[in-house]
C-alpha cells in the first residue's frame, strides 16, 4: 500500500520527527543531569535545556493532537492482523498519554519545588501550582516512573516500525518517512 491518501501529511511528519529527536534528547539529558558528581555548569545547562524544551514539547504535543484530530491517519493495510491493530492503537494512546504526563509532572515537580522555568518566568507566567514539598516529591515519582514507561513504549514503537519497514515492507514505515516529504494529491 503506498497511495497518497495512505501517507502522513507533511505537518504530521515534521511534528513526529521533531518530537522524536527532542524526546530522545530529553531522556538523555534527564538521565545524565541527575547523575552524582556531574560537573556543576554542565548540570545547570542540562537542567535548563530539559525544563524549557520539556515545556515546548507540551505545546508541540497539543498541536500534534489537534492536527491529528483534524487530519486522522489512514487505516492500516487490510492484511495487518486484528491483534496488531489493537496493539498499535493501544501503544499509540499510551505514547500520547505519557508524552502528556511527562511535561505536566515535570512542571509540577519544578514549580511546587520552588525552582525556575526560565522561559515561562521570563514571559511573566506565574506558577500554576502552590509551593509544596509533598506535591513536588509526588510529581517527581510520577515523572520517574512515567519516564521508564515512556522509554519502554519508545523501544516497542521502534521495534514495530522496524518490523513494518524491514520484515513486512507494507508501506507502514515509509508513510511516516522521510520526515519532510510532501504528500502528493
Ligand atoms: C517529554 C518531556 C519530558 C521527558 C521525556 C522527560 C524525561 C526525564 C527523565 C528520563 C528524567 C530522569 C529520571 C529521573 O531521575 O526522574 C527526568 C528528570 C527530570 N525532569 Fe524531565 N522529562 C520531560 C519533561 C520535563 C519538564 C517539562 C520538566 C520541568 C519543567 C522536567 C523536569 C525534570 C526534573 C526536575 C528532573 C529531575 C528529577 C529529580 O531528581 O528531581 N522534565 N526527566
Amino acid at each position: 500500500m503506498s497511495g497518497p491518501a495512505f501517507q502522513y501529511r507533511r505537518p504530521a511528519r515534521v511534528l513526529h520527527w521533531t518530537m522524536a529527536v527532542l524526546v530522545i534528547a530529553m531522556i538523555g539529558a534527564g538521565v545524565l543531569m541527575v547523575q552524582p558528581d556531574l560537573d556543576r555548569s554542565l548540570q545547570n545547562g542540562l537542567f535548563m535545556f530539559h525544563k524549557n524544551v520539556g515545556v515546548l514539547l507540551l505545546f508541540l504535543l497539543i498541536l500534534r493532537a489537534l492536527y491529528r484530530w483534524r487530519h486522522p491517519p489512514a487505516a492500516l493495510p487490510d492484511d495487518v492482523p486484528g491483534w496488531q491493530r489493537q496493539a498499535a492503537g493501544l501503544s499509540h494512546v499510551s505514547l500520547y498519554t505519557l508524552l502528556l504526563a511527562m511535561p505536566i509532572a515535570g512542571y509540577i515537580r519544578v514549580k511546587a519545588g520552588g525552582f525556575p522555568i526560565e522561559t515561562l518566568d521570563w514571559l511573566g507566567i506565574p506558577s500554576l501550582v502552590p509551593r509544596s514539598d509533598a506535591v513536588a516529591e509526588t510529581a517527581k515519582v510520577v515523572h520517574y516512573f512515567s519516564g521508564i514507561a515512556l522509554g519502554a513504549f519508545i523501544v516497542l514503537h521502534i521495534g514495530a516500525a522496524a518490523y513494518h519497514g524491514i520484515l513486512r515492507r507494507d508501506g507502514v514505515f515509509s508513510r511516516m518517512w522521510p520526515p519532510f516529504a510532501r504528500r502528493h494529491g
